[in-house]
């Protein structure tokens, strides 16, 4: 296994990630919690030390023990990690002078190439990404340079002696193209085979909620998305029926949407669920409201209720449990207390296991959204639950423009499962990031056999993105949305006009409300 110690670096998951990727096992431990005792007890082959925001020039900053220099395992430092290594070796780091660098730079190499190199300098410079305020004025004794910037005379610095490497940049983050191969050879120096995989990642984790949640109770709230599904099916392996999954079904659900997933869990994971049918509830609350933001707030603060019921007839319980990923967590942390707009209130259960009195257990917290798919995979539940697109809490309310009604939305249930349908039929599915029809609150005239026709207009949606922050529409062929519209038009009674929405993110959002 391998130690990181986390100085507080936003990116430190990053280096997780990629240690994963090349199959090797580790942990994160912020600096605080390491002593040398914890060391001797973890054992690790090989330490990384993370950046982080403080500076060593300041009194009381974070350190690694110091005798963690003297365990004998390879040792990686990281921006604030390469600061902390030669502070505490013996060489010098400064403040500012004009040398804080952030962003893109080149690094040239020296002439003497190294192990932790290999791959890199293929071509003259690599590209590297800097983030730093202070930096290294002089190297601790033993260390060498293999790298320099313009700005970080000491961008790569080796003590080939020990084992000990510090480089200025992260590596580990996508705009150092070439930082993974550092890695792997890192690992490689310190002995690692890279037979580590999502399988025992599974087995730790059921040990640890096992070891959690003790004997105790688990709710969790299942909204059929590919996060709360592997996140209780996982709970369910690691504790079975100490775990209740409520699934609240705000009728706004997609084609047999609802039914699919009480079968899945009910049936093939013999879960216990509550299948929180209210769907009279919220359909009558959002009655007449047009309000983007009412009909979000609604949606929310219903779900928390109907939420709050189910799960207080569950006696005895005491976790709360959550898919949170990673991502959430960065974006919750670098967002709070902010000065960003709201454009969009995202509906979300935030608070709740405060009002309820409840303690969370969030099995996803440090995993990426394909490694929990890559989860899910191994957990054994089907690819096309786990591939699928994301789905917005409020459902299908905005999706359906103004006014809601019952009828709208059975015609948007019916229009959206033909235009998924059409998606897979061509192939299409993998490569989009969100497809769906949006009903209009228009009607238009149109002409059907001999007859007139007054019904609504649809809008069908397909975008591609990485992170869902951004995005463009999918450049289907005329040939593709001639033959969906026209299916549309003729299958789905209530819908005799169809559009597509080639609208980019920003200036517009993914879903229309
Ligand atoms: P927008 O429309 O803001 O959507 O471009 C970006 C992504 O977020 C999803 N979305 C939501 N997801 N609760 C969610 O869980 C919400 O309230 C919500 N609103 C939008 C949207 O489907 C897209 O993937």
């Amino acid at each position: 296994r391998l130690l990181i110690i986390d100085f507080g670096s936003q990116v430190t998951q990053l280096i997780a990630r990629r240690l994963r990727e090349l199959n090797v096992y580790c942990e994160i431990h912020p600096y605080q919690n390491v002593t040398m005792d914890f060391v001797r007890e973890m054992d690790p082959k090989a330490v990384i030390f993370s950046g982080g925001p403080d500076s060593v020039t300041r009194e009381g900053s974070p350190r690694a023990p110091q005798e963690i220099f003297d365990y004998g395992v390879p040792i990686l430092g990281i921006c604030y990690g390469q600061q902390v290594m030669m502070h505490q070796l013996g060489g010098k780091v400064e403040s500012g002078h004009g040398t804080a660098e952030f962003g893109r730079a080149y690094v040239t190499p020296s002439e003497e190439r190294i192990d932790l190199l290999t791959g890199w300098f293929l071509e003259q410079t690599e590209q590297v990404w800097m983030s730093h305020g202070d930096h290294v004025s002089e190297i601790a004794p033993g260390f060498q340079v293999y790298g320099t910037s313009p700005n970080a005379p000491f961008a790569i610095t080796a003590d080939l002696e020990r084992n000990f490497y510090a480089v200025q940049f992260h590596p580990e983050v996508h705009h150092t193209p070439n930082g993974a191969t550092l890695y792997e050879n890192f690992v490689r120096l310190a002995g690692f085979k890279g037979d580590w995989t999502m399988g025992a990642y599974r087995e730790q984790m059921v040990e640890k909620i096992r070891e959690e949640v003790g004997d105790k109770k688990v709710i969790c709230g299942l909204s059929g998305g590919v996060d709360s599904s592997v996140a209780a099916v996982l709970i369910h392996e690691a504790i079975g029926d100490q775990l209740t999954c409520v699934f609240v079904d705000h009728g706004l659900l997609r084609k047999g949407e609802a039914e699919e997933v009480v079968t899945m869990f009910r049936d093939n994971y013999n879960m216990q669920l509550i299948h929180a049918d209210e769907q009279e509830l919220f359909l009558g609350e959002l009655d007449g409201q047009s309000d983007p933001e009412t009909k979000r707030k609604i949606i929310g603060k219903l779900f928390i209720d109907v939420f709050q019921k189910h799960a207080d007839t569950i006696e005895g319980a005491e976790f709360l449990a959550q898919g949170t990923l990673y991502p959430d967590v960065i974006e919750s942390v670098s967002f709070s207390g902010g000065p960003s707009v709201t454009i969009k209130s995202h509906h979300n259960v935030g608070g709740l296991p405060e009002k309820m009195g409840l303690k969370l257990v969030e099995p996803l917290r440090e995993l990426f959204k394909d490694e929990v798919r890559a989860l899910g995979r191994e957990l054994g539940l089907p690819q096309s639950f786990i591939g699928r697109h994301p789905f917005p809490g409020p459902g299908l309310a905005i999706r359906c423009p103004g006014e809601i009604t019952r009828e709208k939305l059975d015609i948007l249930r019916e229009a959206d499962a033909i235009y998924i349908d059409q998606i897979r039929k061509h192939g299409l599915y993998d490569d989009i990031w969100q497809a769906f029809v949006a009903i209009l609150p228009v009607r238009t005239v149109g002409v059907m056999g001999d007859g007139r026709t007054y019904d609504y207009a649809c809008a069908l949606r397909a975008v591609t993105s990485v992170d869902g922050m951004t995005a463009d529409y999918y450049p289907f062929s005329h040939e593709f949305l001639g033959e969906t519209a026209t299916r549309i038009i003729n299958e789905v009674k209530g819908i005799n006009r169809c559009t597509y929405d080639i609208t980019s993110k920003p200036p517009g959002t993914i879903e229309w409300e």
